[in-house]
C-alpha cells in the first residue's frame, strides 16, 4: 500500500517535473542550465511510459532525493533490490548512485596494478567499447532487461518516444528526420548517449557538498586536501569542518589509519573535485542478504538459495576467463558522494552490493572488524591504533555481533586496522558528502 502511493507520488512528480521542463524556458528551472541534449537526456530519465507497464523509469531506482538510488525505505530496509515494471520480477543488486559515474573508463586491465578499472555496474559489465561510452552503453541496458523496465525490443522504445512530448526535441538534437523506428537500433544509440550527457550534466553533478565547500577553501588557502593525515588535520581547522567531521576525514585519507582513499579516491576527477572512487574492483567479504528475493527467482536464477553474487569474476568468466580466477567476488568500488543523502532521517538506505549492511553506522563497523581480522593475519597490527575498546572476548569484532562469512570468500581485500572508538569519526566525515549544502 505504502510501495503503491509513493510510486504514484514519483510518477506524479515524475510527469511534473516533464510538464515543467517542457513548457519553462530551461533558465527558469534551475541555475544550471541543461543543454537541449541534456535535457532530452532528462525527458527520457523520467519518462515512466519507456517501460512494459508505463510504471517504470530510470528515476524509479535512481531517485535523485536519495542520491540517484532507490528511493523506498522499505525495500532497502530488507532485501534492497527494486521490482521491475513487472512487479513480480526483482533484480539481483542493489542500486548504485548514477550521479558522478561519468569518469570511469572503459573497462580495462591495468598491467603496472595488475588490476582491473572502469566500465559499469557492479561486475562492470558494460564494459563501453560498443559506443566508446560506459555511461551510455549502461543507459541503453535497462529498457530491454525484462527484470527492470521490459521493453520487448528497440522498435517498441523508439515507438515510445516518438509519442513522448519531447519528439521534437529528440529531432532538434539528433537531427530532422532522426526519430525514425525503422532505424530503431540507431535511435537506440541516440537514447543512449543523451541519457548519459543528462548523467554527466551540472544538475546531476553538481558538487555542492559541504566536503565541496570545504574544498574550495583550502584551494584558496593553497592546502592540498589530499595530504591530509592524523598527525596535520589541525591545519585544515577553519575551513568550515568542525573537528569531528575534519578528524574523520584525516582517517579516512591517512594510509597509516584508515585508508579509505585508497580506494574511494581523493584525487580530483575531471571536473576539478574527488569522485570518491578509483573505479577499481575489490572484494570486502560483504555477507549475503538473505532477504534478496532474487534467491527465490528460479526461472531467472536456477541456483536458488545457493546464488552466489561473484561480481567482476562472474563477468570475466563469460568475456575473458583467464583472468576471471582472481577477481571472484570484486565488486565496483562505489563513489561515496550522497551516500547519507535521504529525503527525511528516519529514511532507511542500504549499502553494499547486495545492501546487507542498513547504515553508515553499520558498514563502518564492518570495517573496522574486517581491519582487525586483515591486521591478524598479515602480522599488520603493531603501532599506536591499538587503544580502543571493544577487543573484548574474541577479539574479531567492534561492539554488537559478528558478521557472518563473506559471500565470497577468496580474494579478499587487505584492509588497515582502526580502533573502534574512531569509528564515529568517519560517519561524521561521510555525513559530510550530500549535495545541496549551498548553491553555486
Ligand atoms: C528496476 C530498477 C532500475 C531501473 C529501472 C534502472 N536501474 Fe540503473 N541500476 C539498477 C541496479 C540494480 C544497478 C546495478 C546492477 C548491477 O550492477 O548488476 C544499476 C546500475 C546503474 C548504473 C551504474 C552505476 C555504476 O557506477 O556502475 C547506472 C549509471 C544506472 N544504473 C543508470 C540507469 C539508467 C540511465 C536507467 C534508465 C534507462 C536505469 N538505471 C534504470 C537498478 C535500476
Ligand atoms: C580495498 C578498497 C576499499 C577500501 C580500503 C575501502 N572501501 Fe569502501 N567500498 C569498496 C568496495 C569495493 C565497496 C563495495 C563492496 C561490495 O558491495 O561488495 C565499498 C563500499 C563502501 C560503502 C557503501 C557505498 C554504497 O553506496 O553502497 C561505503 C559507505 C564505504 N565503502 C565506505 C568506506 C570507508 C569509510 C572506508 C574506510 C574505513 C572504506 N570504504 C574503505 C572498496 C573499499
Amino acid at each position: 500500500m505504502y510501495k503503491k502511493t509513493l510510486f504514484l507520488i514519483s510518477a506524479f512528480l515524475g510527469v511534473l517535473l516533464l510538464t515543467f521542463a517542457l513548457t519553462l524556458p530551461s533558465a527558469a528551472l534551475a541555475p544550471q542550465t541543461l543543454t537541449p541534449t541534456e535535457q532530452l537526456g532528462k525527458a527520457l530519465f523520467f519518462d515512466i511510459s519507456l517501460s512494459k507497464n508505463g510504471n517504470q523509469s530510470c528515476a524509479t531506482c535512481h531517485d535523485p532525493a536519495v542520491g540517484y538510488t532507490g528511493p523506498d525505505s522499505t525495500i532497502n530496509a530488507h532485501g534492497a533490490v527494486y521490482p521491475g515494471s513487472d512487479p513480480a520480477l526483482f533484480g539481483n543488486r542493489k542500486p548504485p548512485s548514477a550521479a558522478y559515474a561519468g569518469d570511469s573508463s572503459l573497462l580495462s586491465y591495468n598491467d603496472a596494478q595488475a588490476a582491473w578499472f572502469g566500465g559499469m555496474f557492479w561486475d562492470g559489465r558494460a564494459e563501453g567499447n560498443v559506443l566508446g561510452d560506459p555511461l551510455a552503453e549502461q543507459a541503453k541496458g535497462p529498457f530491454l532487461n525484462p527484470l527492470e523496465m521490459a521493453l520487448s525490443s528497440s522498435e517498441e522504445l523508439c515507438n515510445k518516444v516518438q509519442a513522448g512530448s519531447y519528439a521534437g526535441l529528440f529531432e532538434q538534437v539528433w537531427g530532422a528526420g532522426s526519430l525514425d523506428c525503422a532505424q530503431a537500433d540507431v535511435v537506440y544509440d541516440q537514447i543512449g548517449i543523451s541519457i548519459a550527457a543528462y548523467e554527466r550534466s551540472s544538475e546531476v553533478n553538481p558538487y555542492t557538498s559541504k566536503f565541496d565547500l570545504f574544498w574550495d577553501k583550502a584551494k584558496t588557502k593553497r592546502l592540498d586536501v589530499t595530504m591530509i593525515n592524523t598527525s596535520n588535520w589541525t591545519k585544515y581547522r577553519r575551513l568550515g569542518f568542525s573537528d569531528a567531521e575534519l578528524y574523520g576525514l584525516a582517517m579516512f585519507n591517512d594510509p597509516m589509519y584508515a585508508n579509505c582513499a585508497s580506494c574511494h579516491s581523493l584525487k580530483p576527477g575531471t571536473k576539478g573535485y574527488p569522485l570518491f572512487t578509483d573505479y577499481g574492483y575489490d572484494n570486502l567479504g560483504v555477507p549475503k542478504n538473505l532477504e534478496n528475493p532474487f534467491y527465490l527467482n528460479l526461472d531467472y536464477n536456477p541456483a536458488g538459495e545457493n546464488w552466489v553474487d561473484t561480481g567482476l569474476g562472474g563477468y570475466l568468466e563469460t568475456a575473458y576467463p583467464e583472468y576471471a580466477a582472481s577477481e571472484m567476488g570484486k565488486m565496483k568500488v562505489p563513489t561515496l558522494r550522497n551516500v547519507d543523502k535521504r529525503p527525511t532521517t528516519g529514511f532507511v538506505k542500504a549499502y553494499g552490493h547486495n545492501g546487507y549492511f542498513k547504515s553508515l553506522t553499520d558498514i563502518v563497523r564492518f570495517y573496522a572488524s574486517r581491519g582487525m581480522m586483515g591486521g591478524m593475519g598479515g602480522g599488520g597490527m603493531g603501532g599506536g591504533g591499538m587503544g580502543g575498546g571493544g577487543m573484548g572476548g574474541g577479539g574479531m569484532m567492534c561492539g554488537g555481533t559478528m558478521f557472518p562469512a563473506p559471500e565470497v570468500n577468496e580474494n579478499l581485500a587487505t584492509l588497515k586496522h582502526f580502533p573502534c572508538r574512531d569509528q564515529a569519526y568517519l560517519v561524521t566525515f561521510l555525513k559530510t558528502l550530500s549535495d545541496g549544502y549551498f548553491q553555486r
